[in-house]
Formats: C-alpha cells, structure tokens, sequence
C-alpha cells in the first residue's frame, strides 16, 4: 500500500496516470485518472481509492461560500467574503492553480467549471448585494429597536465642591452690591504678604500667619504661599489708586498648620476692600449687614465685636446668630448664640500708603472670610478635613 503523492509518480506523456509502487510486491499499478486526478493527497490502495479531486474540492468551496453568503448581513463581511473565495488569493483562485497538474484532456472541462463556478459566485455576491442594500434599513430597524418602555438611565453628574458653591455664593451677593471679582497671585513675597500690611519680621502675629517658604539664593527676597488674601488689597489699590477701588479678592490660601478638625494647611478665603473718600465705618457696617441678610435671610441679626488685625484700625469680628438655634445656644455655635464668620476693619493708614493712596484725603475699609467656615456653619460639617480629603461621600451631599 502507498500513501500520500510520496508514493505517486508522474510518468511524461502519461499525463493523468500515476502509478503507485507497492512497497512489498515490488509491482506497480496504473490509475487512469478520468478527472479524479489527486489534488493535495493520493490515497490510493490496492483495493480501495479514495480521491479528493480538484473538482470535489471546488464544488465543496462553492457549497461552503454560498452558505457563508446566505448569513452576511452588512458590506464590511461582504467584503471580507469576497476576498476569501473570489480574490486573488482566495480559495477558488489558490485551487485553480492547481489546474496545471491535469492532463491536457481534463483542463478544458475542470476550466469551465472553475469558470462557472466564479461567474455562480459573483453572481450570488451582486445579489446579496443588493440585498443587503436594500434590507439595511429594515435590519437597522430590527437590530436597534429601543425598548420605549424601559426606564431610563441615569447619567452620572458632575457637581461643584461645596467651597466652590459657596464662593460664588459670596462672590454673587458682592457683585450686585457693586464689587468687581479680581485675582491675586498664591505665591507671594514676604513684603507683601507681611511688609506691607504692617506685620514686621519681628511681629508676634507672623507666629499665626507662619506658611511654606519657596527657597530662594540668599539674600533675595522671600517668597512663599500667601496666608490670607490680604496682599490682593496691596495689589488691587496700587492698581487703582488714586481712584476709587472696590473689590472682592477670592481665592486659596496656605498655612503651616497642625491640621485638626479646624484647622488645614489649605482653605479658601474671601477678601473685599473699598477705598475712596468719605468712606467711613458706616459702609463697612451697612456693606456686610447687607451681605449677612442676603446669605442667611433678611432679619438676621449681626454684631460686631472689637478685635485686632495689624492692616486695619479699628478692626472687628462679624458674628451673625446662628442660624440653627435662633440665638438659643447649640452645639455648632458652642452654646453661644453667635456664629464668627469675618474679620473686617478701616485699612489703617500705612496700609493706604502703601497702596498708593494719601490718608489725608482717602479713607476705606477691608474684610476677609472663610467659605469653608462659613459651609461648615450652613451645613453642620464639624471637621474641615472632609473638604479636601477627596472622600465622594462626602462631596456628593451638595448637590
Ligand atoms: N486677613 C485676615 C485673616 O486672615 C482677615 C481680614 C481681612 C481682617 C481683611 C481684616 C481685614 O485673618
């Protein structure tokens, strides 16, 4: 028994006959090959033949491609289809080339099969073709028909943090009062961080107001993250001057703090200052009574309370009752009745000076506030940590 072409012989002018030669009878014997010529592999037995012939495998390609065809739906696979059975290298051209190993005899009826079989092919395609074209619309109906009756899903929304909210809060209220919103720079100099508003190298205020240094070559000036927004005062009157200014300065804040549930090394802070003639205590008074009724509801009651700031004189605290309790003492105002939410005063006349203004002829008074604080009494948050801490449990409440 031979098997495979290993055992198969080609004899000239014998074209479409092998012979296999029988490895124990040393004989041979003749296979007329009548189109059943082996293609790939010869099994061929004394007793027993089994071909897979060219033509057996070409109508085995045109079964397997027609009913490939019958499932495409869409152009791109129809594509792909094509190049697989009719392209160059497709299977019908890769089988045809086999075609040279027929005997002159059998070529011309295995050619017109191949062609019958490609002209039964791209016939089939353009149908499917047009089928396809014409039913996409239908199928894209079918395929993406939205079920109405599901419920809907909802997206997930972003939302601003809560000091975000609350800056614009304040920010809005001073604006209709006729304020401009103004930047000033989070790093700042010592001058005008400390200097200029009348805190000294050696004045014991510098101990609460301590921050981060950005080292500098020695014996330049100091530089480092500002610890209130008071230098936007510097900044916005020596824009202004000898004009009138009227802004509010909002904006990030830094100290070198033990971070506690009151205290963090980051927060916000809100600045305001009016500087012109004949601004008197009254304004300042009158402009955060205004701005207390207009965050907290008209008829909240405010107090003033006399306290100490190097850059105004005089200089106060600006308490508002404390919403929650009606004045009756609970726990987010420590059983006082009182919430603490600015320190204001007259810019004392140095600080004017400073910012381009003579004291003899302009007057004006400044204020700076904590959103945070000023969420956390709104909200009863009772540690400041939460606001930056990056926690979405937390953040998600301030919708
Ligand atoms: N800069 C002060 C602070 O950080 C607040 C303040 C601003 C006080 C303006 C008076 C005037 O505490």
């Amino acid at each position: 028994m031979c098997v495979g072409a290993t055992g198969a012989h080609r004899y000239p002018g014998n074209e479409g006959v092998y012979q296999c030669v029988h490895p124990n009878q040393g004989g041979t014997t003749s296979h007329a090959s009548s189109l059943t010529v082996a293609w790939l592999f010869v099994f061929c037995s004394c007793h027993m033949e089994v071909t897979v012939t060219i033509i057996d495998q070409l109508a085995h390609i045109e079964q397997t491609a027609l009913t490939a065809l019958s499932e495409i739906r869409d152009a791109e696979t129809l594509s792909e289809w094509k190049s697989t059975y009719l392209g160059k290298q497709g299977s019908i051209a890769k089988l045809s080339r086999e075609l040279g190993t027929l005997s002159a005899e059998e070529r011309p009826a295995a050619g017109q099969r191949f062609n019958a079989v490609r002209t039964a092919l791209d016939s089939a395609l353009a149908e499917r073709e047009s089928h396809i074209r014409t039913h996409a619309l239908q199928d894209a109906f079918n395929n993406e028909a939205v079920d109405v009756t599901l419920p809907g899903r909802t997206p997930v929304m972003g939302r601003l943090h809560p000091s975000t909210r609350v800056l614009r809060m304040i920010t809005d209220i001073f604006a209709e009062m006729g304020f401009q919103v103004w930047e000033s720079p989070e790093v700042e100099t010592d001058t005008l961080n400390f200097e200029l508003l009348n805190i000294p190298a050696d004045h014991p205020a510098r101990d609460m107001w301590d921050t981060f240094y950005i080292e500098t070559p020695p014996g330049a000036e100091k530089v480092l993250l500002r610890t209130h927004t008071s230098p936007g005062q510097i900044h916005s009157m020596r824009a202004h001057a000898p004009h009138p200014v009227r802004v509010i300065l909002p904006g990030k804040c830094y100290r070198y703090e033990q971070v506690t549930t009151r205290h963090e090394m980051m927060f916000h802070q809100v600045e305001g200052i009016a500087v012109g003639t004949n601004i008197t205590f009254s304004d300042l008074k009158g402009t955060l009574v205004g701005f207390a009724e207009r965050l907290y509801g008209a008829g909240t009651k405010t107090r003033f309370r006399p306290s100490y700031f190097p850059f105004t004189e005089p200089s106060v605290e600006l308490d508002v009752e404390c919403f929650l309790c009606k004045g009756n003492g609970c726990r987010v105002c420590k059983q006082s009745g009182w919430l603490e939410i600015s320190g204001a005063g007259m810019v004392h006349p140095d600080v004017l000076r400073n910012g381009g203004y003579d004291p003899a002829i302009h007057s004006g008074f400044a204020f700076g506030m904590g959103p945070e604080r000023i969420t956390m009494l709104r909200h009863g948050i009772d540690d400041i940590r939460w606001f930056f801490s990056g926690d979405e449990r937390f953040l998600e409440q301030f919708v």
